[in-house]
């Protein structure tokens, strides 16, 4: 049998010079495309959550609420949106984060999160950790526990795992893929 890792490899494609030129994208297409595949993730992500003993998964808009909601559901977990600023109608906790040109902002409903909850967050790539950083931010602004941030890929060549120390504080990494 192929081992997880190469399934998921296998279902990822290299856009050359997206969404700019010397920029490679992972797109993520096929493999959500593949139900094999996307099983074979899911479980693994839900393995992360009971490992770190979360009891709420967070998703990142919008490859997150991907990845988030069947892991939720797969976890037993209820599934907490952190969406980018306007789209949530309640009494929202915001937190901005620089891009590499601008600034952006993410919201979360403060009534999600409390201080019983220990959350894992979910996300498809960790690229320079600035969206990351800003939900675990926003996590422990809402007065809730970090169980854990979990990635189908870092890019490890951007540095986000160093940068992402001081907001993890002791928390686990997990990434399925490191390219
Ligand atoms: C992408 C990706 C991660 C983030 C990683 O999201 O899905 O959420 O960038 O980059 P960073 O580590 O440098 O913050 P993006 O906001 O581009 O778009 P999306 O709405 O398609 O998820
Ligand atoms: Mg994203």
């Amino acid at each position: 049998t192929t081992g997880i890792t190469e399934l998921l490899l296998s279902r990822i494609r290299d856009v050359a010079d997206y969404p700019e030129p010397g920029v490679v994208f992972k797109d993520i297409t096929p493999l959500l495309a593949d139900p094999a595949a996307f099983a074979a993730l899911t479980d693994a992500l839900a393995g992360v959550a009971a490992e770190t003993g979360a009891t709420k998964v967070v998703g990142l808009e919008a490859r997150g609420f991907i990845l988030g909601a069947p892991v939720a559901l797969r976890a037993g977990l209820g599934f907490i949106p952190v969406r980018k600023a306007g789209k949530l109608p309640g009494a929202t906790l915001g937190q901005a984060y620089d891009l590499e040109y601008g600034s952006a902002e993410i919201e979360v409903h403060a009534e999600d999160l409390d201080a019983d909850d220990r959350v894992l967050v979910v996300d498809d790539v960790l690229a320079t950790g600035g969206t990351a950083e800003a939900s675990l931010q926003l996590i422990r602004r809402a007065g809730a526990r970090v169980a854990g941030l979990a990635v189908l890929m870092e890019l490890g060549f951007l540095g986000g795992r160093a940068r992402l120390e001081p907001a993890l504080a002791g928390a686990p990494l997990k990434a399925l893929l490191t390219v």
